[in-house]
């Protein structure tokens, strides 16, 4: 019988990790290096530790795989895995921590749609859609108190039932848009008020929540991203107090400097300077953003 070539590693449990390790080290960028190897260790220790089978690594297998067939540019079931683990809050947590005076941040969610339309102060966002008339309205400053004008907010948020553009078939922009703080650092952004929703039960994620105790539903909020020059950009909610699901939003996103009084108003006048015939909510925040 003819000996095994000198080279071939003979590979056992055992020393299984290190010699994949070794390989993955030889990534030619040091941080891929430190990422890969670090993925390596603690994945192995995941197997070892439940006594993995063949079976359940099959079933990870396909897990993944459906959840890479039912994703695209629209339907992010990657992300929302992400979140629903809360890696993205933590990814979220550790890099953010900034000054204490300034608006904290939360996860993106799998929902934003790049290129919004500019819309001026005070301008409905919800044109067409069915709810109750929201303005949310206030300053952005910085950590000092003084106003950023010039400041981009893009704002998105899901309809009544819970539906966002992104999980619909339309061709026009549907609650997003942009708007620019006037030079006082004001802003103004009319639009319906949300309603608690849940996330997409429909796939791969969902299918593993239905098989826990885990609420699959997300506080009443509004997104929005703000972006100004000299700024770290901010990602983040806000949310209406007293909301259901407060406490048990699935991807840990709900923070306290985050929720807001949604205050019922009469007809009459409204933060944009005009007049509502029906009666509207207000929900006031000034956004405070840490320099870069
Ligand atoms: C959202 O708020 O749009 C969202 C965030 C994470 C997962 C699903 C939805
Ligand atoms: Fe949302």
């Amino acid at each position: 019988m003819e000996e095994a070539p000198q080279h071939m590693q003979p590979v056992t449990e055992a020393n299984i990790t290190d010699l994949a390790v070794a390989r993955w080290g030889t990534a030619h960028e040091p941080r891929l290096a430190e990422i890969m190897t670090a993925l390596v260790r603690h994945l192995h220790e995941l197997a070892r530790e439940v006594r993995l089978t063949e079976a359940e690594w099959i079933a990870a297998m396909q897990w993944l795989t459906r959840t890479g067939q039912i994703s695209d540019d629209k339907r992010m079931e990657f992300i929302l895995g992400s979140d629903v683990l809360g890696l993205s809050m933590l990814v979220v947590q550790m890099n953010h921590q900034f000054d204490q005076r300034a608006t904290p941040a939360t996860v993106l969610g799998p929902f934003h749609i790049d290129g919004s339309p500019e819309l001026e102060f005070g301008a409905d966002m919800s044109e067409g859609v069915a709810g109750q008339p929201l303005y949310v309205h206030g300053v952005v400053r910085d950590i000092d108190g003084h106003p950023v004008g010039g400041a981009l907010l893009d704002v998105w948020q899901a309809d009544t039932d819970g539906a966002y553009e992104a999980q619909l078939e339309v061709d026009e922009a549907r609650l997003r848009a942009k708007y620019t703080t006037r030079n006082d650092g004001s802003y103004c952004v009319r639009t319906i008020a949300p309603k608690g929703y849940t996330i997409p039960m429909d796939g791969p994620v969902g299918d593993l929540i239905s098989r826990t105790d885990i609420s699959h539903f997300r506080p009443a909020h509004v997104h929005f991203l703000v972006t100004a020059q000299k700024y770290e950009p901010l990602i983040t909610h806000l949310f209406e107090q007293g909301a259901e699901y407060l406490d048990s939003d699935v991807v840990f996103g709900t923070k306290a400097e985050l929720v807001v009084p949604f205050v019922a108003r009469e007809p009459g006048p409204t933060p944009d300077g005009g007049k509502s015939t029906e009666s509207w909510m207000e929900a006031h925040y000034d956004f405070v953003l840490q320099p870069t």
